[in-house]
């Protein structure tokens, strides 16, 4: 019985240098709150170029708790883009606050600078601008809209570790960013997340935030703020050491796959490929996708791809279309007429560091085929 070649979508790159790390956390007795967690902190406060770094237990926990750092509460707005991942948006409803979209720009599907400004009221708090797919948004637009308004900027880097801004690491230029461990990003924790920041005193705050309200100065049970337990504890601290150790492999290993993708997959007509580093940007990979032709059936595509063994993931569904976004807040289509028609043709492909060649060559024949057959 022939079985068709699955290819998956993602896959971590974890060994024996993990293994090892985490057995030495479990053979130490310190599982939550021990030197493991300092020693990934700032190990990745160095690689990021920021001063000071939080681990949390997720990114949304980070981006959540840099809307409490920002003050955002009821009665005030948050902009971020409708093209990304729900925790962009969630994290300001956490705190009582109403999500407004801005529209994305064409080429990079980050938020568009000039959308950002139009949509800012006496209400708005803060901006939660996201580098979608590994692509550094425009960052220095971004912090001089917001210095003029008087508005927090939190940059929701999730999917970026890497990823470079006007030749500095994403993080390295003082806005608050937060970072994220699921297993399809860059590096992993199984779950976790990271927050860097230019200020000791916010750094303090989120490390506090994190530990139920807990002070440095306290007791155990002497709770100074209203907190939440968003720790990442050692264990995962220390998987994450050894994926900091790789990162720069698995960052060189991850453009490798692009650059083929980019070779086999540039002749299709019509077919749109990642926008390009420029002299201000340059990606750090998480994810492939393409944009299909105006024309061309997705719902197809998908299925003669997923016949073919081909995992493949609608990236990204509008937040404002979700359901719950609808319900609560009467959005819908119209809003942010750009990211949802790029939202309605985008595609991620099988990508991660150790995709095989031959993986990369049957995804690319297995697209031919699929675009060629959905138009017939
Ligand atoms: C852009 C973006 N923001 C936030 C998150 C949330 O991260 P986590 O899943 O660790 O909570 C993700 C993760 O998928 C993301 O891609």
């Amino acid at each position: 019985m022939s079985t068709t070649r699955q290819i998956p979508l993602s896959g971590p790159w974890l060994d024996e240098r993990e293994e090892q790390l985490v057995v030495e956390v479990l053979r130490s007795g310190r599982l939550s709150l021990g030197p493991t967690i300092d020693a990934f902190e700032e190990a990745f406060a160095e690689v990021v170029g920021a001063p000071y770094a939080a681990a949390v237990s997720s990114g949304t926990a980070g981006l959540h708790l840099l809307c409490v750092a920002a003050g955002v509460g009821p009665g005030d707005e948050v902009i971020t883009s409708p093209y990304s991942f729900v925790a962009s948006a969630n994290c300001a409803i956490y705190e009582g606050a109403t999500p407004v979209f801005a529209d994305i720009d064409r080429r990079t599907l980050n938020l568009d600078p000039a959308a950002v400004e139009a949509a800012i009221t006496e209400r708005t708090r803060a901006v939660v601008a996201v580098d979608i797919y590994g692509y550094p948004c425009e960052l220095d637009e971004l912090s001089a809209i917001c210095e003029r308004h008087g508005v927090a900027l939190v940059d929701d880097a999730c999917e970026a570790l890497g990823a470079r801004y006007k030749g500095a690491p994403v993080g390295s230029r003082g806005a608050s960013s937060v970072f994220a461990f699921y297993p399809n990003k860059q590096i992993t924790t199984g779950e976790g997340g990271m927050v860097t920041t230019h200020s000791e005193e916010e750094w303090r705050l989120l490390r506090s935030l994190r530990n139920q309200g807990r002070a440095d100065s306290g007791g155990w049970l002497d709770h100074a703020r209203l907190g939440f337990n968003y720790r990442l504890d050692d264990v995962r601290a220390a998987i994450g050491i050894g994926q900091l150790e790789k990162l720069d492999e698995i960052l060189a290993a991850r453009a490798a796959a692009a650059a083929r993708y980019f070779e086999l997959l540039g002749g299709i007509n019509g077919l749109e490929l990642p926008c390009a580093d420029d002299s201000d940007h340059m990606r750090s990979w998480f994810v492939y996708v393409v944009t299909l032709p105006a024309g061309a059936d997705r719902e197809a595509v998908i299925a003669e791809l997923d016949r073919r063994g081909v995992q493949t993931a609608r990236y990204l569904p509008c937040i404002h279309l979700q359901a719950y976004m609808r319900e609560r807040y009467g959005f819908g289509e119209g809003l942010c007429p750009l990211a949802e028609e790029l939202s309605s043709r985008t595609l991620a492909l099988p990508f991660h560091a150790r995709i095989e060649e031959d993986d990369q060559a049957h995804v690319a024949s297995a697209m031919w085929e699929a675009l060629a057959a959905s138009y017939s």
